[in-house]
């Protein structure tokens, strides 16, 4: 039995406003994509992976995995979706029967260390079928919808776009990263149903375990790590510099 880790890059990244995908953006003159498969494939719990590439594009991904020494299992490269969940169902398409566990990494942590990873494997073959890395929040966290209208003329700022419905418990919320793990069939089954409630009023999913939710199956939260952080913006291509020597913690 072994263990398959699907690695998203096919994001175009236009938050971080470069001209070529987020994936391909270098940090201490390697490609994202292959910090995050280093240390995929440097936990030792993962035997092959799966990378989504910008359509037109996986040649070019498939080159920068291949070139590096230290991406030392299988790669495969598939075309990726129009979005991300839909670039998830591509690369679980090619699993094969053996592939009982199956993570799901975004190259846009590419610094999520290999002892989380190694955390998350280890959560899923202990029996949980969904495992979910996160970290405690530390903003306060308000749910909010379009505004209401204006208040009269010269009574409170014209520039409110919306308003506060909600304000959960702090102390029971966690920010969720990735490496996501599941049992491969919970997982296939998780985005069938997601594809097929796909539709006008179905927004895609931002990860996948609220498609495993959205099946009524439970998900299991383990320590997150504050170095899986999230590139999004050029600021965070700073903190990133801060966790690009650090391959082996
Ligand atoms: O857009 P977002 O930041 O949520 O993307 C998260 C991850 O999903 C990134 O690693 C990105 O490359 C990947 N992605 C993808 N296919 C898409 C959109 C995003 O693989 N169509």
């Amino acid at each position: 039995m072994t263990t398959l880790a699907i690695l998203t890059a096919a994001g175009s990244g236009t938050r971080l406003g470069r001209d070529v995908p987020k994936a391909l953006v270098e940090v201490d003159g390697l490609p994202l994509v292959v910090h995050a498969a280093r240390r995929l494939a440097g936990s030792g719990v993962v035997d092959a992976l799966v990378v989504t590439s910008p359509p037109g594009m996986a040649g070019l991904v498939a080159g920068v995995l291949a070139d590096d020494p230290l991406v030392g299992v299988p790669v495969r490269v598939v075309d990726g979706g129009a979005t991300r969940q839909a670039s998830v169902a591509a690369a679980l398409a090619v699993a094969g029967p053996d592939d009982d566990v199956v993570l799901v990494h975004d190259a846009a942590r590419p610094f999520a260390p290999a002892a989380l990873v190694r955390r998350v494997v280890a959560a899923v073959r202990a029996g949980h079928r969904a495992v979910v890395p996160g970290v405690p929040v530390v903003d306060t966290i308000k749910s909010v919808s379009a505004a209401l209208p204006a208040p009269a003329a010269g009574h409170g700022p014209a520039s409110a776009v919306e308003t506060v419905t909600g304000t959960p418990e702090r102390a029971v919320l966690r920010a969720v990263q990735t490496p996501q793990g599941f049992d491969r069939a919970l997982l296939a089954r998780a985005h069938a149903e997601g594809a097929a409630r796909a539709g006008a009023d179905h927004l895609a999913a931002t990860d996948d375990a609220g498609l495993v939710e959205a099946l009524g199956e439970p998900v299991v939260v383990v320590p997150g790590d504050e170095a899986a952080l999230k590139i999004t913006t050029e600021r965070d291509m700073h903190l990133a510099a801060l966790y690009a020597g650090d391959a082996h913690h």
